[in-house]
């Protein structure tokens, strides 16, 4: 069988059909994914049915998973499934004023996950079991069409530079009180190169995002305000995909390239999502 690659805008972003992830797929079907993947940075991948160990044996295939850390706000803690839900263990609807709910919607800043740890994430794989019927989507914006958009001015001035990206840094802009001093202690700030090389393609891009707090040996101000600028700049909207959720959606996206971010929905629907990430390799 071989794999169907539709592009889904003109930077990245791209729909593949022609594959049953439920099974284990063929290494040729397999290796073409991989070569998509790098290509387009973000994968769609419609009417997938998967169950969690079916989604955790594919995910594998791409290297080893990270495990869930937000251990005491989470069910699931040290699993490689992490669940974003806003269900209960009754099946009603959590309200959203609810801590757990609060404490989820930093998924609605641009981000890229695990910055905020020394090893960031690669990839993070994200199936829709349960999908609201109206907004909930997950907006991507493409750090590597925005690093294109830069003129070389800007790119040689940017090319060194390391960012501290913390995790209570972007925490506390939805709440302050949201992280205590042992989540604090578990993830201090850690260095992250501001742009990154594919190892595949060469391709250059942005790494930045609601964790990256400021740049080592500038002023904190004069940091903060590059890096507002420039998550400005990437998140244009001439550099995002936006994933309209269908149920069963399975959507794989570059998190060393590509920021993304959840839109809000209705309340009283359902939105129940699964996600596993794959481990990725330090930057700096
Ligand atoms: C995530 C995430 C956004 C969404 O799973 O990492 O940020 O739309 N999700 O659920
Ligand atoms: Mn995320």
């Amino acid at each position: 069988m071989t794999i169907l690659v539709n592009r889904l805008t003109d930077n990245f972003a791209a729909e593949i059909r022609g594959v049953d992830l439920s099974q284990k797929i063929p290494s040729g079907d397999f290796a073409d994914i991989k070569t998509a993947f790098e290509q387009h940075s973000i994968l769609v991948f419609p009417d997938q049915p998967l169950t969690d160990q079916q989604q955790i044996i594919f995910s594998e295939r791409f290297g080893e998973l990270e495990k869930t850390i937000n251990s005491k706000k989470q069910s699931g803690a040290g699993k490689p499934v992490t669940v974003l839900t806003n269900v209960g263990k009754g099946g009603e609807v959590i309200a959203p004023e609810d801590r757990r709910m609060v404490f989820n919607t930093g998924n609605q800043m641009w981000h890229t996950d695990s910055s905020f740890k020394p090893v960031p994430a690669m990839m993070s794989l994200l199936s829709g079991r349960e999908v609201p019927s109206e907004g909930g989507e997950t907006e991507f914006a493409s750090m590597r069409a925005a690093y294109d958009g830069l003129d070389d001015k800007q790119k040689n001035e940017l090319e060194h530079l390391i960012c501290i990206h913390d995790f209570a840094y972007s925490r506390s802009l939805i709440d302050t009180s949201l992280l205590d001093r042992e989540d604090r202690h578990e993830l201090p700030p850690v260095r992250q190169a501001m742009i990154r090389i594919n190892p595949v393609n060469r391709r250059k891009n942005l790494f930045l995002g609601a964790h990256a707090s400021y740049v080592e040996g500038w002023p904190l101000e004069k940091g903060r305000t590059l890096i507002i600028e420039l998550n400005r700049h990437i998140t244009d909207n001439k550099y995002i995909y936006k994933h309209t959720w269908k149920r069963n959606d399975l959507v794989i996206w570059d998190n060393r390239c590509a920021l993304h971010r959840g839109r809000p929905w209705q309340k009283i629907d359902k939105r129940v999502m699964h996600r596993t990430t794959v481990v990725g390799s330090m930057t700096v």
